[in-house]
């Protein structure tokens, strides 16, 4: 038997004017995606910004349907969008912002797990780790080094 230790190291910022220039710069356009979501059932808005490596700011938020399971999240909205107008461009950073018309967001929202899925097909095909940023609609934002940080034993085609 063998016994082993999980370890994920992230970077947590107190607040926005803690980022660097272009990370700030991403997550302002995650803000302006997430105001733009369609949410009428949940009322809970998220926006996410994907900056390629060739400059290009891609954005996406989540899509709501009156048959709920039919609406799709802000990440995978986005890197669909990514992957279907910009095909094998590298993702370099994702920045993820939410907030409700109930509750005020004020801890880091993560990517949900599908969406953690889906993006890990794009890290792992790019070769090149993406940077994940997340926050709420206030208070701090966590960094991550990679999507398979977040996604331990993740499921790939190797199983295939
Ligand atoms: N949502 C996202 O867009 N991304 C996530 O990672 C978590 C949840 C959306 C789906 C739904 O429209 C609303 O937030 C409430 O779950």
């Amino acid at each position: 038997m063998e016994k082993l230790e999980l370890k994920t190291s992230v970077t947590v910022y107190e607040n926005l004017a803690e980022l660097t220039q272009d990370d700030t710069l991403l997550m302002n356009k995650a803000i302006e995606a997430r105001t733009k979501a369609y949410a009428p059932y949940s009322k809970f808005k998220v926006g996410a910004a994907f900056l390629l490596e060739n400059g290009e700011i891609i954005l996406g938020n989540n899509q709501e349907n009156a048959a709920y399971p039919s609406g799709m999240c802000a990440e995978r909205v986005g890197v669909w969008k990514v992957s279907s107008e910009f095909p094998g461009i590298k993702i370099k950073k994702l920045a993820i912002t939410a907030a409700s018309e109930n509750l005020t967001v004020n801890k880091p929202v993560g990517p949900c797990g599908g969406c953690r899925q889906t993006l890990s097909e794009y890290e792992i095909n790019q070769k090149e780790p993406i940077e994940v940023l997340f926050m709420g609609e206030i208070g701090k934002i966590v960094k991550t080094t990679s999507l398979l940080s977040l996604l331990p034993f993740s499921f790939d085609s190797s199983y295939l």
